[in-house]
């Protein structure tokens, strides 16, 4: 299968390096997106991105879904959807992408950041509970590098505050808790089919619910604020459609669509190659004192849209990048404490997430590895964290 690895410049004599995160595109893609371009209709709202929100939704197990141009965009449409508006508050995992936060000021109202768990990085329950005031209308809870986060407990506060509660998916297309998809563990759930993600058609998401007010209110929104031509009904002649509310333009183009229906074809193989390749880390990487391995619980799965170690405080992470990267091998942070973040201005305290945004390192993880790669990374690494303690 022909590969098309993100950021491979020319690298002369030095080995390849062994990248972060890294697409897996073949024939399949190819052939879609040629089929697309035959076609002619190569914008958004065709038959392939129709087709792909029905496979997106079986996967997820929804009535429905909508593609979308990012995850970003149907952050925004799922707050708007459920209902946020200006002044009110949505409580929101901390540690998280800031489009979680961003979404929520989109829509006028105001993110409250809730810390996360130590162990799996998901909201934590409690400081969900203790961060609702009479101004609250919902909680946006994230899927911590594709592990879902405790959707029972979730919607049992949800239920009892009678708030909207949202599913922030963004990496987690695959991955279960307590034997139901994601996607399907909110009242709506939001993807991303961003280049580092487990699928991927470089920029892309979907909104999924079992809700079809939602569903049909974000399929305006995401085109203008019209109805598409081709629904209206009523019309003899030309059918000319009436702008009556203020949208966007967040549609999927059918070329995006082509390529995310192929991927989704090899969704299965794609987890179960990162699955092995984080079995391999826990091997070759366990027992060390300098860092802990990411964890996964008994009751749901996550798909390893990143592997992550947690440095021990002494670890220098700014050296320990630098000499991994002199190797040729990529990392990064983890994600966003987002409350730290000035465009929030917030006064919120979340201690769990601020040392997470501190310490986490992220290392190669993607279907691509070879098992000789992750030995290279994980030999690097115990070599390297012991310099940097
Ligand atoms: C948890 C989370 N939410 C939202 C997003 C935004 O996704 P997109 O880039 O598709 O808008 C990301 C992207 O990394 C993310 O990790």
């Amino acid at each position: 299968m022909r590969q098309y690895a993100l950021g491979n410049h020319a690298w002369g004599d030095r080995p390849e390096p062994i990248n972060l995160g890294q697409p897996t595109f073949g024939e399949e893609e190819l052939a879609a997106v040629a089929a697309v371009l035959d076609s002619g209709w190569v914008a958004g709202q065709g038959p392939v991105g129709r087709a792909f929100e029905q496979r997106f939704a079986r996967l997820c197990g929804t009535t429905a879904a909508l593609a979308l141009s990012n995850c970003t965009a149907a952050l925004h449409l799922g707050v708007i959807g459920l209902g946020a508006a200006k002044g009110d508050e949505v409580i929101v995992a901390d540690y998280t992408f800031p489009a979680t936060g961003h979404a929520v000021r989109f829509a006028g109202a105001e993110p409250v950041f809730a810390d996360v768990r130590p162990d799996i990085w998901t909201v934590d329950p409690a400081a969900v509970e203790a961060a609702i005031t009479p101004g609250t209308v919902g909680i946006i809870a994230v899927d911590a590098f594709g592990q879902p986060a405790d959707y029972r407990e979730l919607r049992e506060i949800a239920g009892r505050h009678g708030l909207w509660l949202l599913e922030d998916a963004a990496c987690a297309a695959g991955a279960t808790y307590q034997g139901r998809p994601a996607g399907s563990l909110a009242d709506a759930a939001c993807f991303s089919f961003h280049g580092r993600k487990g699928i991927t058609c470089g920029e892309g998401g979907a909104l999924t619910s079992d809700n079809p007010e939602l569903l049909e209110r974000a399929r305006k929104l995401h085109f203008f604020g019209i109805e598409s031509a081709f629904n209206r009904t009523g019309s003899t002649d030309l059918p000319v459609p009436v702008f009556d509310e203020l949208g966007w333009n967040y549609k999927m183009s059918e070329i995006a669509a082509a390529v995310v229906s192929a991927q989704l074809e090899k969704l299965p193989a794609l987890v179960a190659a990162r699955r092995h390749v984080a079995g391999r880390y826990a091997e070759l990487l366990s027992g060390a004192d300098e860092f802990a391995l990411p964890a996964e619980l008994p009751d749901r799965t996550t798909v390893w849209q990143s592997y992550v170690l947690t440095l021990a405080p002494q670890v220098d992470r700014g050296h320990m990048a630098t000499e991994l990267r002199a190797r040729g091998i990529q990392c990064t942070i983890g994600t966003y404490a987002s409350h730290l973040q000035p465009v929030y201005g917030s006064r919120d305290e979340c201690p769990v997430s601020a040392d997470l945004f501190r310490r986490h390192l992220a290392i190669p993880m993607h279907a691509n590895l070879t098992d000789s790669q992750v030995e290279t990374v994980a030999k690097a690494v115990r070599e390297v964290v012991r310099q940097a303690s």
